[in-house]
């Protein structure tokens, strides 16, 4: 693996303040773009993406979270969902989008953009399904919110990976 990778994955940050920048689609798509390059098993990319940059829409969407705050500073959204209809392992696909995410979390980073991966919401991820008015074979696994970052210098601890590894054998 090239050290730029691993410099990538070490120095992403969650980015939760954004300036007013619009984020162009372009650049949207591209994020999409290397989330779908995720491995998933069985290659059934069972992964599905909402773009939101409407500012009704993000409006309702910060009401269902209590990080609405971050979701109504930023200029976009990408809601990413599983397909229950091309899932075929309900953990190994929930694995799958995780993956998904955090390609697209990094290729946010490349593009000089910054995001956070929203989890809270998914406790109204039905009324966030209503407002986006999708299928019911389509159940949230994240929102991210991406903009263009107010700063950079946020700060994050990992624990030693001394506490990680359970054994060594
Ligand atoms: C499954 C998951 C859910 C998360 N949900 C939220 C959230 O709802 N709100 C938020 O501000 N950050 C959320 N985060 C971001 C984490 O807080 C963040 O990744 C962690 O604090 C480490 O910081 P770093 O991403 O800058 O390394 C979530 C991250 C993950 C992986």
């Amino acid at each position: 693996m090239s050290s730029s990778i691993l410099n990538a994955i070490e120095q992403r940050r969650s980015i939760r303040t954004f300036t007013g920048q619009p984020v162009e689609l372009a650049a949207l798509y591209d994020i999409i773009q290397a989330g779908v390059w995720a491995p998933s098993g069985l290659n059934n990319q069972p992964w599905r993406f909402v773009i939101v940059t409407d500012a009704t829409i993000r409006a309702r969407l910060a009401e269902q979270t209590t990080y609405g705050h971050i979701i109504a500073g930023a200029p976009a959204l990408i809601g990413v969902y599983l397909d229950r209809e091309a899932v075929y392992d309900d953990l190994k696909d929930a694995q799958s989008a995780g993956a998904c995410i955090q390609n697209m979390l990094l290729a946010t980073e490349a593009l000089d953009l910054g995001a956070v991966w929203l989890g809270q919401i998914l406790k109204n991820r039905e009324t966030v399904r209503r407002i986006f008015g999708l299928a019911e074979n389509l159940e949230l696994m994240a929102v991210l919110a991406i903009g263009h970052p107010s700063r950079r210098d946020q700060q994050s601890q990992r624990k030693p990976l001394a506490e990680f590894i359970v054994k060594e054998l």
